[in-house]
């Protein structure tokens, strides 16, 4: 399969903190890559680097064989590769339905005031199709302040998904999700970008989450990518193990896989 990304030696410093260190990863197309790693090791700052939202040090990042480094954010949003953040960024005023209208407006460049309207009768059906594809058509006319979390999450996610990104990156799209709501959110993302064969990256903690939905995993570590592998493996890989997830989680994981955990405490 094709390389869609490509990273090279890239590094970020902020004066004496180093937060990113000979990053050196590809990614194919139709991946989808949980990158995990203690608070701190560097997660965001990648996905800050590929967005453009942080300028590295030095390196190169590399998109569809294109050299983006340097580029602002919009640049790199209008060639392939979206992203949402930790805590959603939407429109808090706004309905759900008039937030998905803008982020298309703006995915469609005819921008916001300016003097073509935000609002046409095509435009309207895409964004009540999106609505379905991420169940929340019933939210559609609901402020987005009053949105539950995991509502609220959908739709910052969804927004971002409007210009049909071919790279989606997610920072913790389930934190601050409960654990009963966390696999339904992430069956309705994944479900909705399996249909558009979107890359996917995000940053995530639970790692029954990770086990679940990825193909690859990326363990970063004050900096540094520690291990990348499958799922399997790197949820073995005696670093991640240390350092990112902890011990007692690998013992319940291993209890659980041999059928000897007791399912009410794992
Ligand atoms: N804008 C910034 N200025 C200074 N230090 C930063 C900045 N952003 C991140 N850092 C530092 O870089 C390191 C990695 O941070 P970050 O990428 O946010 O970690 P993670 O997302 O894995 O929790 C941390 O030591 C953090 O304090
Ligand atoms: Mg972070």
């Amino acid at each position: 399969m094709t390389v869609v990304l490509e990273v090279r030696d890239l590094q970020k410093t902020f004066g004496a903190v180093v937060a990113a260190k000979d990053i050196n990863v590809s990614v194919k197309e139709h991946e989808i890559v949980g990158i995990i790693g203690a608070n701190g090791a560097g997660k965001t700052t990648f996905v800050n680097m590929v967005t453009g939202y942080l300028k590295p040090t030095s390196g190169h990042i590399n998109f569809a064989g294109k050299n983006i480094m340097g580029l602002p954010p919009r640049e790199i949003t209008k060639l392939g590769i979206s992203r949402s953040f930790q805590v959603p960024q939407v429109f808090a005023s706004e309905s759900v339905f008039e937030n998905l209208l803008m982020a298309y407006a703006i995915a469609e460049e005819t921008g916001l005031g300016v003097l073509s309207p935000l609002y046409n009768e095509e435009r309207a059906a895409r964004v009540d199709d999106h609505l379905t594809s991420y169940q929340i058509s019933e939210y559609r006319n609901a402020t987005a302040s009053t949105l539950p979390q995991g509502i609220r999450k959908l739709l910052d996610i969804a927004m971002a998904a409007v210009s049909k990104p071919s790279i989606l990156m997610l920072d913790e799209p389930t934190s601050g999700i409960s654990v009963e709501e966390k696999f339904n959110l992430m069956d309705i993302i994944m479900e909705a970008l399996r249909k558009e064969k979107t890359t996917i990256l995000f940053i995530e903690h639970d790692m029954e989450i990770v086990e679940r939905y990825v193909s690859r995993v990326l363990a970063f570590y004050q900096g540094e990518i520690i291990c990348d592998a499958p799922p399997d493996e790197a949820l073995m890989d005696a670093g991640v193990r240390e350092f990112v997830i902890g011990e007692e989680y690998h013992r319940t994981r291993t209890e659980a896989l041999n059928g000897q955990g007791d399912p009410d405490n794992a």
